[in-house]
């Protein structure tokens, strides 16, 4: 069964010992930076501030911290479990034509499942605040020494396309500069700013903001879904039960019921402020820059609600699963557009943009080349600065294989491919923001039909005779 909400799984992982109640004052800023850095950078524990300094709610921190919680979150053994049935999702779920599908399917469950549920009344809504609704109430964290002032870290920001009505849910970060105003950090890739773009000039655009619903539905709004596809419906199909949703109080938007907090409010096209600078993801600063501002026009919340934050920087950090749980979520779907690809890897220190190492079953001359292009095609993955393309048998996981490879099977003046293109908002590298440059480098064995006649040589390997003949009398060498 999923969790239901952050309570459900506060009493889980503490039975688990996987959850530390921390009752020290501890202020949310900077301290719950250097306590939560020093645990997630060990493998530790989610972290619950029971008394956190000038505030009365309790802040999580670290949720997705490990592999043992991301397995219990989803219900999982590995992580791979997870892109098991996605390309399936994607049958059932595409933007267009889906009601057809549905009459097709009536007797599947996981379609009932994916389908949220409206409920009139809420555990978010316990309390009510449209009067004197406050940000500052909220023990919102200031990460890093010269952030910009506290941030919103886990937010599931909910719109929907002023045109379509499509809905979405990104998870965008929120610098709160006073008690009803907020900066909104959506990149200008992403859906949450693609709706910004198509509404009014006139009319306040109304934007939800749920703080800690269920953990699975907090990951979605993270998740790289093709363009239209509402998240919720994702988290449906993760969860295997349907995520209940109700009508927030001050606009038309619906919100996860279970949620700890609920922001109500609108942005207006147009308005924009100075956010950040903020400790980033890419363990830097990025720079401040001009984002659109929030209104805040309600908060609601459970009787006795959590705060959620997470806290990102020079990696590993928290997102480190997060991204790994995207990572093996979207393969299988990478893999249906290009059946060549055997593996993928983005490992952590990339802080999953930098750097993507791929392994393909290589069929043709230029192939690598062709699987360069196309994931710098697909989506999100359009933000890749530098892939590596291996052969079939080279472990993409093990960094010690890959390094072997690229090092020796790249020749640079041929093997390496430079593009130019849209670039992640946070690289700081380009030399404009959000355009710049990217490499594809060939590391697999060059065939004749790729220009190479001197014949590639043969990895060193033992004869499996003598390797048969030294185990039978390995154990008598005393070694
Ligand atoms: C902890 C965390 C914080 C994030 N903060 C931002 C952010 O401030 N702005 C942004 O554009 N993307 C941010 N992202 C990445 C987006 O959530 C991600 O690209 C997601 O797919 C966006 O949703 P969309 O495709 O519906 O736009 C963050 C991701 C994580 C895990």
């Amino acid at each position: 069964m999923p969790f239901k909400n952050l309570q459900e799984v506060i009493k889980t992982l503490e039975s688990k010992k996987q959850l530390v109640e921390i009752k020290e004052s501890v202020s949310p800023n900077l301290e719950m930076t250097e306590i939560t850095d020093r645990v997630v950078k060990n493998n530790g524990p989610a972290l619950l501030f029971k008394n956190p300094k000038d505030f009365s709610f309790p802040v999580l921190t670290n949720l997705y911290g490990s592999f043992d919680r991301i397995q219990a979150i989803f219900d999982i053994r590995e992580l791979d479990d997870l892109g098991k049935g996605f390309t399936r999702f994607l049958e059932i779920a595409p933007p267009k034509g889906w009601v057809e599908k549905l009459k097709l399917l009536p007797k599947l469950k996981e379609v009932t499942n994916i389908f949220p549920k409206s409920v009139k009344h809420a555990p978010c809504q316990e309390v009510i605040n449209t009067e004197n609704p406050d940000l500052t109430t909220l023990p919102v964290l200031t990460c890093w020494p010269e952030d910009g002032g506290p941030f919103i870290t886990l937010p599931v920001v909910i719109t929907h396309h002023p045109k379509t009505g499509k809905r979405n849910l990104g998870m965008y970060r929120m610098q709160v500069y006073d008690k009803t105003t907020a900066g909104l950090h959506w990149h200008i890739h992403k859906d949450g700013a693609d709706h910004y773009r198509e509404s009014s000039h006139t009319e306040p655009f109304p934007v939800a903001v749920a703080l800690g619903p269920d953990p699975i539905t907090t990951y979605c709004a993270t998740a790289p879904l093709p363009d239209g596809l509402d998240e919720i419906l994702l988290s449906g199909f993760l969860r295997q039960k349907p995520v209940e949703m109700v009508k927030c109080i001050t606009c038309d938007l619906e919100v996860p019921a279970e949620s700890q907090f609920v922001l109500e409010g609108y942005v207006t096209r147009g308005e924009l402020r100075t956010e950040g600078p903020f400790g980033d993801h890419t363990g830097y600063y990025s720079p401040a820059d001009k984002y659109p501002v929030f209104h805040l026009t309600a908060v609601t919340h459970r009787q006795n609600p959590i705060y959620p934050a997470t806290l990102v920087g020079y990696p590993p950090m928290e997102d480190q699963w997060l991204g790994k749980v995207t990572e093996r979520l979207f393969l299988p779907l990478i893999k249906q557009q290009m059946p060549e690809i055997v593996d993928m890897n983005l490992p952590v220190e990339g802080c999953f943009h930098n750097l993507c190492f791929v392994s393909i079953q290589k069929r043709y001359p230029g192939h690598a080349h062709k699987v360069m292009q196309a994931i710098w095609g697909l989506g999100q993955m359009m933000f890749s600065k530098m892939i590596f393309i291996f052969d079939k048998d080279v472990d993409v996981q093990d960094i010690s294989q890959v390094l072997f490879h690229l090092g020796g099977n790249v020749d640079p003046g041929r093997d390496i491919t430079m593009v130019k293109g849209p670039v992640d908002a946070l690289d700081h590298a380009s030399t404009l923001p959000h355009v710049g440059s990217k490499m594809g480098v060939d590391c697999t064995a060059k065939w004749p039909t790729e220009g190479y006649d001197r014949g590639w040589p043969e990895l060193l390997k033992m004869s499996p005779d003598v390797v048969q003949k030294i185990d039978k009398i390995w154990s008598n060498l005393g070694l």
